[in-house]
């Protein structure tokens, strides 16, 4: 077994295979919406029935779709490697379901609802709370409402010293499938290659962070990600 430390970031890309769209490609979901009217905490405040609804229809799609090759050749690899911590930007539950079950959700996830009052979150995926109508928490004594446990522009990313730490620490850091436009994600290739990390993109596109890795691989996770993987064995 390798004794690298390896840290994976995915982005929208790996799930793109699985049916799910990405952000920012041609057919991205911000082509049809604007950021600032879903996701932000001042939309969440103008206007939360749309914002509501626009993220229990991406939970209810999250449960048609499955897992691709690109998600299980990453489950494969950390299933065999000790020292492999996988980061996610994705609030999909795509990686936990092709067997990664300690990714970390930088961004939130769609499984979840927080409670508005506590901040205590609770997986709420049975079909009734599927609805478009708000639900309430099951944490408080008057029951408040809950929201996304999805972080919006303008919020602070999850477990961010936890993922410093093992990026500052890694000889190996790949990203797969991210644009690299949102921070601080798109900022930790610039903490693994400063660490001293050989750093590995993979993506459809040469994304605007390009230049910062020290490999590309262009074209779809789902086709190439399993071959690239297989030097990690
Ligand atoms: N395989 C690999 N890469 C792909 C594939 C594929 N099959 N399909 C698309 N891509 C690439 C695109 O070329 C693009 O560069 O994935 C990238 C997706 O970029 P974005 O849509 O910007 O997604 P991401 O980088 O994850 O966005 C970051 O932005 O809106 C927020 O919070 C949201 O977590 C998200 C963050």
């Amino acid at each position: 077994m390798s004794k690298k430390r390896i840290v994976v970031l995915t982005g929208a890309g790996i799930s793109a295979e699985s049916g799910i769209r990405t952000f920012r490609d041609g057919d991205g979901l911000w082509e049809e919406h604007r950021i600032e009217d879903v996701a932000t905490p001042q939309a969440w405040q103008a206007d939360p029935m749309f914002v509501w609804r626009f993220y229990q229809a991406r939970r209810r799609q999250m449960l048609e779709v499955e897992p691709n090759p690109a998600h299980k050749a990453l489950a494969d690899l950390a299933a065999r490697h000790d020292e492999l911590t996988l980061i996610t930007q994705n609030v999909d539950d795509l990686h936990e379901r092709a067997g990664n079950t300690s990714t970390i959700h930088m961004h939130g996830q769609l499984k979840t609802l927080r409670c508005e009052e506590s901040g205590r979150t609770e997986i709420r995926l049975e079909e009734h709370e599927l609805i478009d109508e708000f639900l309430t928490c099951n944490c408080c004594a008057v029951a408040q409402r809950v929201r996304p446990d999805i972080v919006w522009f303008g919020e602070m990313p999850m477990y961010m010293e936890e993922i410093y730490a093992a990026v500052e620490a890694c000889d190996i850091f790949l990203v797969v499938g991210s644009s690299g436009h949102v921070y601080p994600a798109a900022g930790l290739v610039n903490v693994a290659h400063s660490a001293g990390a050989k750093t590995i993109l993979v993506n459809l596109e040469a994304p605007i962070n390009a230049d910062a890795f020290t490999e590309v691989h262009l074209g779809k996770a789902g086709e190439i990600l399993p071959g690239i993987l297989e030097q990690f064995r």
